[in-house]
């Protein structure tokens, strides 16, 4: 029994289940096998699929089905293989005796466990009591994580008679299974926490707000220096929720004729309504949002500003689907008018001591070497959670020039000294330039 055999039975398994039961959709199929089968025109998967040789290639990069489906030396009994059209299915009638057989095979269990699909029949149809569908399916990333799904807006976009294929210029859109930032990898503030649990809330209670007419929640704002995490909390919360996360930059919308920086804003809001459910990611805010009450300023880009705040009037969590979060780094920079927008602020504040601390064992975990990480944090007051990452970087690249893999306190302290030295250098050059 190769692990080769038993994936394509899955696959067999899978198919045959979902054709043939009314209450499974997209969602219960396992990523790697709902992207062979995915149907951009109705974003889901359309009864029935059909396994091929093709399919089989291009899931599991197997060759030869046949060969796979030999089980000590013997054809599998419960599957054919029509030569003519290259399809493979479980013979009429199989079904049921090839799920018993695939259950008692070594590893089976565990892919049950992560096949809504599988799990499905055998606590249902079967009444194995050792499996539990509602829970593999929440582990199961849902269709609106994928790759897939995001194309299937953008090519719907793409021929759209209106100016779709423009508005794409304006920003990185990322499904969350290629986003690389988690909630685990951050080290947050309690307050941090807190909002992140609100913001879950709203999410998780769209319709209950609505209903109770709360429409004005959902508009987050990021506030803190460089490298304090705002980029990375906001893809982190992508791969939380599952939802795509469009990221605008404000320099990228901005044109030199300013009557377009208004139209590409009000593109870039219809853009992120599109893709229902998502995070809109607005970064470098200040960019356009500053204040507009300073003198120099032209009647262009006020207009752009009003065009902003109105775009984030109307846009809204509940009814558009989309979460607004902008992130700045200067909040001198911005009005009242901007401020009262945001429902939520959240702080990013340079990390204290002990997270710090932290952040060291968070980037630390899978290098190799004991390393006193308190004594580190210590000598990296004002440092951010960027700085700590440059400092790690710094320190393993020095080891490695010694044919290390390990890493020693030196290392650390050394790059700490290189840090200190460089941005030394920096705020010395930036001080003759103004
Ligand atoms: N609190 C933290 N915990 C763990 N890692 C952190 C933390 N803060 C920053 N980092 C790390 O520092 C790096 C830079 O962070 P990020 O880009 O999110 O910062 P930012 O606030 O968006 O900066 P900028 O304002 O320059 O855009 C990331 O790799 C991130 O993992
Ligand atoms: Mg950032």
């Amino acid at each position: 029994m190769t692990e080769k055999s038993l994936s394509v039975i899955e696959l067999l398994l899978t198919a045959e289940i979902y054709n043939t039961q009314d209450r499974l959709f997209a969602n219960d199929i396992p990523s790697e096998i709902r992207r062979s089968f995915w149907d951009s025109k109705i974003r889901g998967i359309q009864k029935p699929i059909k396994v091929t040789k093709a399919v089989v290639k291009k899931i599991y990069d197997i060759d030869n089905v046949e060969e796979a489906l030999k089980i000590n030396g013997k054809k599998f009994s419960y599957a054919i293989i029509d030569e003519n059209s290259g399809t493979v299915r479980l013979t009429d009638g199989g079904l049921e005796a090839a799920a018993q057989w695939f259950e008692k095979q070594e590893g089976a269990q565990e892919i049950i466990n992560l096949n809504p699909v599988l799990a499905y029949y055998f606590q249902e149809i079967l009444k194995r009591s050792n499996v539990n569908y509602e829970d593999t399916a929440s582990k199961n990333p849902p269709k609106e994580a994928s790759r897939e799904w995001i194309q299937s807006i953008i090519e719907e976009l793409e021929d759209d008679k209106g100016n779709g294929k423009e508005w794409l210029k304006l920003a990185y859109i990322k499904a969350p299974e290629e986003v690389r930032e988690t909630m685990e990898e951050l080290i947050l503030t309690e307050r941090q926490k807190n909002e992140l649990q609100k913001i879950e809330m709203a999410i998780k209670n769209k319709e209950h707000l609505k209903q109770i007419g709360l429409y004005d929640i959902g508009k987050v704002l990021f506030v803190g220096p460089p490298g304090t995490g705002k980029t990375s909390f906001a893809r982190a919360l992508s791969k939380r929720f599952a939802v795509p996360i469009i990221e605008v930059h404000l320099s990228m919308i901005t044109d030199q004729y300013l009557g377009e920086t208004s139209k590409n804003i009000d593109r870039v809001f219809a853009l992120s309504k599109r893709f229902n459910p998502c995070i809109m990611f607005i970064d470098e805010f200040d960019f356009i949002a500053m204040s507009r009450s300073s003198a120099d300023e032209h009647a262009a880009i006020k207009q752009a500003v009003n065009t902003l705040l109105k775009a984030i009037d109307n846009i809204s969590l509940v009814e558009d689907g989309v979460l607004l979060i902008a992130a700045t780094n200067h909040t001198k920079r911005l009005d009242d008018a901007v401020w009262r927008r945001f429902d939520e602020i959240v702080d990013f504040e340079r990390p204290t001591l002990e997270m710090r601390r932290q952040i060291l064992d968070s980037i630390l975990k899978k290098i190799e070497g004991t390393i006193d990480t308190e004594s580190i944090a210590r000598k990296t007051e004002e440092y951010t959670g960027s700085d700590l990452r440059m400092v790690v970087r710094e320190a393993v690249l020095s080891a490695l020039l010694e044919n290390r893999y390990n890493l020693i306190q030196t290392d650390l302290d050394n790059a700490i000294k290189s840090f200190d030295r460089r941005s030394g250098l920096k705020s010395a050059s930036y001080i003759e330039r103004i």
